[in-house]
């Protein structure tokens, strides 16, 4: 099938599909490790690579293959790999592309985790980071060195929500000979499809807004076949790979994908506004207000503002706690991408182990406060907020 004449809409539901002999409609969960050949000439045409085909669920396994197809569609990529979890798809991908004496530029405005794997292993491996502000393209191309090989960015960062115009730092990269690797976990190919405006890779936590119900940990890395070659003969031969069930649950999940996101995106925008007018709240940040600094790019560069907000409570970490700690249907949890609206204080919990100066420097005060905006009536979710306003 060719996927290339159908919309996104179309593609979200039905790309990838391989329908067995049984006529399933729903797409088949294939449980099982290994595969079997009809001879040895079969086996040694599928080992050899002579005969494409299912060898061993480490690296090729059907229910996978359409998750990839799908997300592959969805990105407007050539190929996905998909792995195990977020972390093990930007691990791959280090590993694939990468070798000791290379240089990574990435924006200092990332995911926690990501940041302790390439300061504490990237680097154990001869590969080290230079951090940048995600905002600042001269920034970018100041810090690029002759042995950078990758630019790695998550935009609208969290919690803050800055932005960096990826068709601009697409052209310092490739200027440089970079590729440029965006983490697109907050607006998914919904909102957002960084290889259309001219990123080199794409990055997935698929146990965000992928399933977006919040019951399976995955990842994913989407881009050109020359790429995701090198990074798919890691993935064969270190197996952090996604299993058969977790990638029926995307699957299932990207079906619904833009119908979320743009609900996401509603009910967000609404809880921004409000928060704006209220007096205990000093600064909220979200692309969707046209008070945001990059306002202007977002409606640019996305197709909606994401379930992703941050706002500032006067009275520091005393007020931020009363306000969580008031809340009744909220869940006190770090995940994001779910139904079920999220709240959370980074300057004790995801932004815990940074230093003062660190913080301060990311921009995590003792008054900010994270809301990944579920799909629950946001009239509820307000009240909620209310309680610990009052
Ligand atoms: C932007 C972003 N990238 C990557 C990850 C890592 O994903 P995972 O938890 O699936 O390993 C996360 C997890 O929270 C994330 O928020």
């Amino acid at each position: 099938m060719d996927w290339d004449e159908f919309e996104f809409d179309t593609l979200a539901v039905r790309a990838g599909i391989a329908r067995t002999n049984e006529g399933e409609h729903s797409e088949a969960i294939f449980p099982t490790s290994s595969f079997v050949f009809d001879s040895a000439a079969h086996a040694a045409a599928r080992f050899s690579g002579e005969e494409p085909g299912n060898i061993y669920s480490r690296f090729t396994n059907p229910t996978v293959r359409t998750f990839e197809q799908r997300l592959a569609a969805l990105e407007g990529g050539e190929r996905c790999v998909a792995t195990s979890s977020g972390m093990a798809a930007i691990l791959t991908t280090c590993m694939g592309l990468l070798r000791a004496g290379d240089h990574i530029v990435s924006s200092r405005a990332v995911f926690g985790t990501t940041v302790v794997l390439f300061n504490n292993f990237m680097a154990k491996f001869g590969v080290e980071t230079t951090f940048v502000d995600l905002t600042d393209l001269a920034g970018w191309e100041a810090a690029i060195q002759p042995n950078t090989r990758l630019l790695f960015l998550e935009t609208p960062s969290n919690p803050l929500t800055q932005l960096v115009d990826v068709e601009k730092l697409a052209i310092i990269a490739h200027n440089k000979g970079c590729l440029l690797v965006v983490d697109n976990c907050l607006c998914t190919p919904a909102l957002q499809q960084p290889l259309k405006q001219g990123a080199d890779i794409v990055i997935h936590s698929a146990t965000k807004y992928l399933d977006g119900q919040g019951r399976a940990v995955g990842g994913a890395v989407v881009g050109r076949e020359k790429e995701m070659n090198d990074v798919y003969a890691f993935l064969r031969s270190a197996g952090p790979t996604m299993s058969p069930f977790n990638a029926w649950i995307f699957l299932k999940g990207l079906e619904t994908l833009s119908l979320r996101m743009h609900a996401h995106s509603a009910n967000a925008l609404q809880l921004a506004q409000w928060l704006e007018q209220q007096p205990q709240v000093s600064r909220v940040n979200y692309p969707g207000l046209s008070s945001h600094p990059q306002h202007e790019l977002a409606k640019r560069q996305q197709t909606g503002f994401g379930g992703v907000l941050s706002f500032e409570v006067k009275g520091g970490q005393e007020a931020a706690w009363k306000v969580i700690d008031g809340t009744r249907i909220c869940s006190i949890t770090a995940n994001l991408g779910d139904t079920k609206t999220t709240i959370t204080h980074p300057a004790t919990t995801t932004h815990g182990r940074l230093t003062d100066e660190q913080k301060s420097e990311a921009g995590i005060t003792d008054g900010l406060l994270r809301v990944a905006v579920g799909l629950e009536s946001i009239a509820d979710i307000q009240r909620d907020l209310a309680r610990g306003f009052d």
